[in-house]
């Protein structure tokens, strides 16, 4: 399973490109990157503030609690680019983020100290161990992306790879599908999707689709 902000849409978390996206109202460079948190951490805090806010008070849909059902018959792993706990929160146990998570910290000189933040705001002088200031625990534009050999190696092992609600416009993680190659089916949920050759396209609504898409699965 390889997830995008299309799968948190329907919990009311704003996707990146889709009309009315993050990326139509914030610019990438201004809070998405290491150089604007050495710039002004504080937009930047505020900015991961505002959306850990919405997270909050947002919780999983129809498509976050099915497609755990595929446990009872599959080995269910899910890479998720989102740094939103749905997932976890609708009860999946295996879920690796490639770009972090949103409700944790990390401190700014130690990539080692990640710390749990408690309730909605991470500010400015709010310190690690190490006195050096918080910044949320997510990968930022230009950062590498630790967490992709893992993900390359769970995707290499799936029989079923289901990507939902990802433009698959962002690398490394979109390359997951280049390694698909012991996949017996590959299935691609997204409203907008295109047609691909070896891809069978769901264009639909997650919350639509997903819960379809087990039942059949789990025949
Ligand atoms: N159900 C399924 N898919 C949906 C839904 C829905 N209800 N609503 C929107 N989508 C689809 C859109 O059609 C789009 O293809 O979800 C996709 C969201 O794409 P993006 O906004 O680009 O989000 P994503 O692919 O997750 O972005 C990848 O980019 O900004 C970085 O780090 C950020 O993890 C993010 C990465």
């Amino acid at each position: 399973m390889f997830t995008g902000a299309g799968i948190s849409a329907e919990s009311g978390l704003g996707t990146f490109r889709d009309n009315g996206g993050l990326w139509e109202r914030y610019k990438i460079e201004d809070v998405a990157t290491p150089e604007a948190f050495e710039r002004n951490p504080e937009l930047v805090l505020n900015f991961y503030n505002l959306r850990r806010k919405q997270l909050l008070e947002s919780k999983p849909n129809a498509a976050h609690i099915s497609l755990n059902k595929l446990s009872e018959k599959y080995k269910l792993h899910i890479v998720t680019q989102n740094i939103d706990d749905l997932h976890e929160r609708s009860g999946s146990k295996k879920v690796l983020h490639l770009h972090g998570k949103l409700r944790e910290s990390k401190s700014s000189v130690d990539d080692s100290l990640i710390y749990l933040i408690e309730g909605v705001n991470l500010k400015m002088g709010d310190f690690c161990e190490k006195g050096s200031q918080l910044r949320p625990n997510v990968v930022w534009f230009g950062e590498a992306v630790p967490k992709m050999i893992d993900a390359i190696s769970i995707t290499k092992k799936a029989d079923i790879f289901i990507v939902i609600g990802t433009s698959l416009n962002v690398y490394p993680a979109a390359s997951l599908l280049n390694y698909t190659n012991n996949a017996k089916q590959i299935i691609l949920i997204d409203p907008k999707a295109e047609q691909e050759k070896g891809i069978e396209v769901i264009k639909e609504k997650a919350t639509i689709a997903v819960p379809k898409l087990v039942k059949e699965l789990l025949l």
